[in-house]
């Protein structure tokens, strides 16, 4: 088992199970209905080279969920890459004051890179638009848990993913992940020139699952029982592709879509940020209070997971369950 989480790559079927469990487990830790001190004394590096909230906050949280302590560093300006430091020299300071490291990196293959000069766990917090496994992971587990409460099951199951699938790190990572399941529909719709790399649509058909490109979202998606949309990555835009692009309303998830062309029962999730400006036409705020909209359940799900990612790769999960006691 590697000792790192850098992609879905390294994640059998088996080891996705687990953490599922594991996650589970972690819930009344999360709630603070039950503590832990099982990681006193232990170090986070949450190094963070590119804007974020949801990642950095709850793998943060999730770490002192556990007893840990945490260091932040966000931004070049404030690390001494502004002073040319190199990956591989900061990899091999951090990993004499730490014993765990989160890294997000505007660049594809960086977080990797710098695992590679490590001797303490990396998490791939994000590497450009290459992937996001903790994302895929808690994406997962929100759908296994809505699926739970909506009496589904995950064998057959449509999913349909749209937006920026070029640049969208965390759908490379779901639909990956997804891949390793029972044979299912998966959908595909993203504005001209945003598709999903064809190597990735190769990989999840190769698995035996149905895939299928359409141009936009004036369809009918009554069966689908995921929607999972996300923002257009303006920031990793070539300047070609920057001049003049506007994103059309055909690709916008909003209530009059939901109700038009899906299920009572489909659920909606963003990886967040969405987009608010007015001409972004991200996933739009009518949907704020339908049921359907799991995305703040799906933020929520995100600390348990994380912690179940430090408790498996920390070796600490036994520990856990002796050192707990009630708030
Ligand atoms: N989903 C996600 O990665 O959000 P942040 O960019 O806020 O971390």
């Amino acid at each position: 088992m590697s000792p790192h989480l850098l992609s879905v790559d390294s994640l059998s079927r088996d080891r996705v199970d687990h953490l599922m469990r594991v996650a589970a487990r972690m819930e009344p830790i999360a709630q603070r209905r039950q503590v832990t001190r099982v990681l006193e004394g232990a170090v986070l590096g949450n190094l963070f080279f590119e804007a974020s909230t949801r990642t950095r906050v709850s793998f943060h949280a999730a770490f002192c969920r556990l007893g840990g302590s945490v260091c932040d560093t966000t931004g070049f300006t404030f690390s001494s890459m502004a002073k040319g430091e190199s990956l591989y020299d900061t990899s091999r300071v951090m990993s004499g004051y730490c014993d765990a490291i989160v890294m997000r990196h505007p660049d594809q293959g960086s977080v990797a890179e710098f695992a590679a000069a490590t001797h303490v766990p990396v998490i791939n917090g994000g590497d450009g638009p290459g992937e996001h496994p903790s994302q895929a992971l808690l994406d997962f587990y929100t759908i296994d848990k809505e699926f739970n409460r909506l009496g589904k099951k995950l064998a057959d199951a449509h999913v349909l993913l749209t937006g920026d699938l070029k640049y969208g790190r965390t759908v490379h990572s779901l639909i990956k992940l997804l891949s390793l399941y029972a044979p299912m529909r998966i959908t595909l719709v993203a504005p001209p020139g945003l598709e999903m790399p064809s190597h990735l649509i190769d990989l999840v058909a190769s698995r035996g699952h149905r895939v299928e490109e359409r141009a936009s979202l004036a369809d009918d998606y009554a069966d689908v029982d995921v929607v999972y949309t996300t923002r257009i990555q303006k920031e990793r835009f070539t300047a070609e592709m920057s001049e003049g692009f506007s994103l059309s309303r055909d690709f916008t998830v909003d209530r009059a879509f939901m109700d038009k062309r899906c299920g009572r029962d489909t659920i909606v999730m963003h990886p967040l940020p969405r987009d608010s400006r007015p001409d972004a036409n991200d996933l739009d705020v009518d949907l704020n209070g339908d049921p359907r909209l799991a995305i703040f359940r799906q933020t929520d799900n995100g600390i348990p997971v994380r912690m179940a990612i430090f408790a498996t790769l920390l070796q600490v999960e036994a520990l856990i369950e002796k050192d707990l006691r009630p708030v």
